[in-house]
């Protein structure tokens, strides 16, 4: 049996039946919970509580939506114009969360939740489609096999299953540990492709504090249950980070490990990071000085920020720095007067003059307009 049938065969067992190997601890928000069926609750298999991140309006898209739970929490946070969309590849797993669709409409005022049958891997793919074609096109040949193949490329390129740039939000719940890692890259770098420029993530999983060695990620127990293929903690932020996000960041982190094998130490961390907008970079003008308390500081773009340095950046730099989750680090000077703008990106470490960004034509004889100091 490889992983990928191991994951299958526990979460299905998981869908039938609670798993108490499978369920880690979480605080999630009570007031989300009240509406939610028992038996989702009860069939949690979760480490963390990506809803946090939910926002009103947001098209939010859940990798390995399990139960629904995840999904049916956001859903009391979108609103009416938000949209949920739980992936998963488990048909028992999708019966179950399908199971209370109904009624969850009903109690959030309008069906904004959607499970589809997918891969996270392979987000474009739809399993659901794909069977339907095989069964009036069994492959029972090779020249079958190559009109499966493709089939699979024109469905993909033409309908895919989430289309780029079409999610505000994408949430994970203990999930991304479960793809293969011949597989990872292909995750991240799909999840970046569905995702909006200007949109966010934020992935809770299980994280390793070293490497695991290969003979762990071989046990399938260890493996379909959230253990051994966790992302060693480093390796993670890089993956993102490398895949062309920005502001990637641990923003939760649990002290204490879930689990601690042969001295490896598994634990829940929240990864969250943003896509940046997809404009060209123009200078015109913008200033930002960076507040502390380090003495410097240098972003996913390779900008570095000495404390207290008014330091030029292109327009969409700036508007990336006065955002969450930059703002309260960084102080922002507007352009001071009309200038010619200079397409793209200022270099790394390039100062603005004081005397450039000042709001007024001063002469020496000026005084200070305030009373104070
Ligand atoms: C640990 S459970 C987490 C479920 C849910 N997120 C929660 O918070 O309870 C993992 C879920 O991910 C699904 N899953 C695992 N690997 C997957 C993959 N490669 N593509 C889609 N779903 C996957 C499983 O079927 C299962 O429902």
């Amino acid at each position: 049996m490889n992983k990928e049938s191991a994951v299958l065969e526990r979460y299905s067992e998981g869908a039938n039946e609670r798993q108490e190997s499978l369920c880690c601890p979480v605080n999630y928000q009570v007031d989300l919970l009240k509406i939610l069926p028992e038996e989702i609750i009860e069939k949690d298999y979760g480490c963390g509580d990506p809803s946090r991140y939910v926002r009103e309006g947001d098209v939010v898209l859940d990798l390995g939506s399990g139960s629904g739970k995840i999904c049916y929490m956001a859903a009391q946070l979108v609103g009416d114009n938000g949209m949920i969309i739980g992936v998963d590849m488990n048909n028992d797993m999708l019966a179950l969360a399908r199971k209370y669709q109904a009624e969850m409409a009903e109690k959030v005022g309008n069906d904004r939740v959607q499970f589809l049958k997918g891969k996270i891997q392979d987000l474009a793919l739809d399993v659901d489609l794909m069977e339907s074609w095989l069964k009036s096109n069994p492959v029972t040949s090779a020249d079958e096999l190559a009109a499966l193949e493709n089939w699979k490329l024109k469905q993909s390129q033409q309908s895919p299953l989430i289309a780029d740039n079409s999610v505000d939000l994408v949430i994970s719940n203990c999930v991304l540990n479960l793809v293969s890692d011949q597989e990872k890259q292909q995750l991240v770098t799909e999840i970046f492709r569905v995702t909006k420029p200007g949109g966010r993530i934020a992935i809770s999983d299980i994280i390793s504090d070293e490497i695991i060695p290969e003979y762990l990620k071989n046990d399938k127990q260890l493996w379909s249950g959230c253990i051994s293929g966790a992302f060693q903690e480093l390796e993670m932020l890089q993956m993102f980070q490398e895949a062309g996000f920005i502001a990637v960041s641990y923003d939760k982190w649990s002290e204490t490990p879930w689990q601690v094998v042969e001295g490896i130490e598994f634990r829940s961390a929240t990864l969250t990071a943003i896509k940046r907008e997809q404009i060209e970079c123009v200078d015109k003008g913008h200033t930002v000085i960076y507040s502390g308390p380090f003495s410097l500081v240098v972003d996913d773009e390779g900008h570095q920020f000495p404390r207290g340095e008014r330091m030029a950046v292109c327009e969409r730099t700036f508007n990336v720095l006065i955002n969450e989750p930059y703002k309260d680090d960084f102080i922002a000077i507007e352009p001071s007067t009309e200038r010619e703008p200079v397409p793209g990106d200022v270099p790394a470490g390039t100062r603005r003059p004081a005397s450039e960004t000042k709001h007024a034509n001063y002469t020496n004889s000026d005084k200070s307009p305030g009373s104070c100091c």
